[in-house]
């Protein structure tokens, strides 16, 4: 085999290996109940969507593209194969999963790391410098991964899953929640108010950001075969969620107000998981996240009117990601419908009637903020569109 195609045959095993730790990292996402654990891997999955999609262009640049869909379901049958052969459907199993996976691609890169030929190592650069990154940001992946399945925090609320429960076939009826929550289907009066910060602050982070990280926890995992460009979107949203859930983590406690303090439902959830990707979009990245634009632009205001600058930054910095959510919901639902607004239109009413049906009260509220056309045109929508929301 000559240089160039061992190089690519290399690269290939690393997309391979990372394809299926990003979708063992997706489905830890769902299944596991400690939410800090969530947010955790949720950024992770943008790191390894970045790593694989260097790889792929890399095999591109040297003339022998792995092909993403083939990559991607060699990672599955991988993962499939350990699960059928393994009676020990425990978190040591997965434990041993990620190292070998560790292991493998260290062995793959190695010899790109250890060029002794310097003319070969200098001209292939970008390779070489790949096959360090590479390995440093698999590391890191694995390290947490392996922190999150041990951690005390999981051990404290006796999480106990089986490797099956994890395998993405089968999509959870409904994600991991720990014991400090209490689930109902309820809303507790106090959280539909707007009587302090610190309800605020939990009512989104449950009802909202965590329940996101899951969404697109799903679409990594059930993604309708669309490519590469879909699982790095929902991967970065995923990233942004996380640094949202995190941040709202953070001023839960500076507000000394515990996690579990309110009532949380899963309604996000059982609105959009069992529909296909096209109006899981519609329902949540589009109808859910336009919400989320004007609200978050209304409660930065506010708190920058209560000259609460830490809040009111916290509020615009969301505020600017979920604008971009807004438009890479709206771009693959364009995709999706060939686009045609007529088939957008038909989609979006559907799952305004969904939303309708199912709403109740915990992701309502698109009547209470004002719409910023700016916003809204930066979001992707048709001025057409626009008109109709006003
Ligand atoms: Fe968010
Ligand atoms: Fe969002």
């Amino acid at each position: 085999m000559n240089y160039v195609s061992a190089q690519c045959a290399r690269l290939n095993v690393v997309a391979i290996e990372v394809a299926a730790t990003l979708d063992l990292c997706a489905s830890i996402v769902i299944e596991m109940p400690v939410i800090e654990g969530k947010a955790l891997l949720g950024r992770h999955v943008y790191m390894l969507a970045n790593l694989l999609d260097l790889t792929i262009r890399r095999t591109a640049e040297l003339g022998a593209p792995a092909e993403y869909r083939t990559v991607r379901n060699a990672g599955r049958l991988k993962a499939d194969q350990l699960v059928e052969a393994s009676e020990l459907s425990t978190p040591e199993v997965l434990r041993k999963y990620l190292l070998a996976c560790y292991l493998d691609v260290q062995g793959a890169l190695a010899p790109l790391i250890s060029g002794s030929d310097v003319l070969i190592a200098g001209l292939d650069e970008p390779t070489c410098q790949f096959a360090r990154e590479a390995i440093y940001r698999l590391q890191q992946a694995t390290g947490q991964l392996q922190q999150c399945i041990a951690s005390e925090a999981v051990l404290a609320f006796g999480w106990k899953p089986t490797l099956w429960q994890w395998v993405w076939r089968d999509i959870p009826k409904r994600p991991g929640r720990d014991e400090r929550f209490a689930l109902t289907r309820v809303v507790d009066p106090r959280a539909t108010g707007d009587s302090t910060e610190a309800v605020r602050f939990h009512r989104t982070l449950m009802s909202l950001e965590i329940p996101t990280i899951e969404a697109c926890a799903q679409n990594i995992l059930e993604d309708g075969g669309l490519p590469i460009e879909f699982l790095v979107d929902m991967c970065r949203q995923s990233y942004d969620e996380a640094r949202h859930a995190d941040a709202f983590i953070l001023g839960l406690r500076e507000l000394r107000c515990a996690l579990g303090a309110y009532p949380i439902s899963l309604d996000l959830w059982e609105l959009t998981h069992q529909h296909e990707v096209a109006m899981r979009l519609a329902i949540h990245q589009r109808a859910g996240e336009t919400i989320g634009v004007n609200s978050a632009q209304w409660w930065s205001r506010k708190f920058e009117d209560d000259q609460a600058e830490r809040f009111a930054t916290l509020y615009a910095i969301i505020m600017h990601d979920e604008v971009a959510h807004v438009r890479q919901g709206n771009y693959w639902i364009w995709h999706i419908c060939g686009n045609s607004q007529e088939a957008v239109s038909r989609l979006s009413d559907q799952a305004y009637e969904i939303r309708a049906a199912q709403t109740t009260g915990v992701i309502d509220g698109q009547k209470k903020y004002p719409i910023d056309r700016a916003l809204m045109l930066s979001a992707g929508y048709t001025p057409v569109e626009i008109a109709r929301m006003e």
